[in-house]
């Protein structure tokens, strides 16, 4: 085996979300992965980044991978699927080779295509997820890629993120939206046998979906695949691996409020952090 030399070229992985959904990817990895040290960000001031256009999310994406690698992160995540669908193949392609071409991006919708081919019986796959990364048709590209014969159907949710970032997920007002984009859905198409939570917000929605899911679909979330295929990613290339920094610590940054954040986030991991407030441009 070939022993990497990074002599000392080391830094966090970076974790970036348009606001705290990005955390349920987090705690994921960091539960799989704890001996890294990791960045993570969230553009909170400009979030919901669901119904912004492909030009709007790029340059923000761009602004926070940026931002990610001059505080000294090699590795980037996008634990997005809006930044994902709607930046990441233009960051992977046009901005890393001028940035630097040793450093990457990686995002979250490949991996969890990769999954459905062990999961489906019918084929028939749902996509629930924001406006935005319903109308990129990510989704159907990649799955037709990787499996010809599924068929693929979209849903936007757009309540659903305001009700997380708003702390409404438990609430009553909350079933209404839930039901509707759900049966929506499945107006579709019956035999639809595996839904994807296309959004890192949804799985704190998780309890309610199942309530008015129909019996017998598998609904998938994402931060456990995710961390998976980092792993598996980090395996395969030990040139990266080693220059990932191992003291097993993680750093918070908002461009909104850092108290707003740490109250909310402490919500989403059930343990207090603090936070540190930056400014992207
Ligand atoms: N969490 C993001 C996603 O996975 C979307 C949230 C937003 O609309 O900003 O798509």
């Amino acid at each position: 085996m070939i022993i990497e030399d990074c002599n000392n070229d080391v830094g966090p992985i970076g974790v970036f979300d348009s606001g705290y959904g990005g955390l349920t990817i987090l705690s994921e990895i960091r539960k799989l992965l704890p001996q890294y040290d990791y960045i993570y960000l969230g553009d909170n001031a400009r979030a919901p980044y669901g119904s912004r256009s492909f030009d709007i999310v790029y340059q923000f994406t761009l602004e926070a991978v940026k931002h990610l690698f001059d505080s000294g992160c090699r590795l980037v995540i996008l634990a997005c699927n809006t930044a994902s669908a709607k930046a990441l193949r233009t960051i992977q392609q046009c901005d890393l080779p001028k940035i630097d071409p040793t450093r990457r991006v990686l995002g979250v919708i490949r991996p969890t295509v990769e999954v459905l081919g062990s999961i489906t019986k019918t084929g028939k796959i749902g996509i629930l997820g924001t406006a935005g990364t319903i109308k990129s048709e990510s989704y159907p590209i990649e799955i037709g890629k990787m499996y010809p014969g599924f068929v693929t159907y979209g849903q936007p949710c757009p309540m659903w993120v305001p009700l997380v970032e708003c702390r409404e997920w438990e609430g009553s007002g909350a079933d209404y939206f839930v039901k509707k984009y759900i049966d929506q859905l499945f107006s579709l198409d019956a035999e639809i046998d595996t839904v994807v939570l296309g959004c890192t917000h949804y799985p704190l929605l998780y309890h309610k979906i199942m309530q008015y899911m129909p019996q017998g679909v598998t609904v998938v979330k994402q931060g456990a695949i995710v961390a998976d295929s980092l792993q598996s990613y980090l395996e395969r290339h030990p040139e990266m691996e080693c220059r990932c920094s191992k003291g097993g610590g993680c750093e918070y940054q908002t461009t909104e409020s850092s108290e707003n954040f740490s109250s909310m986030a402490s919500v989403f991991l059930s343990e207090t952090i603090s936070t540190k407030h930056i400014t992207l441009k």
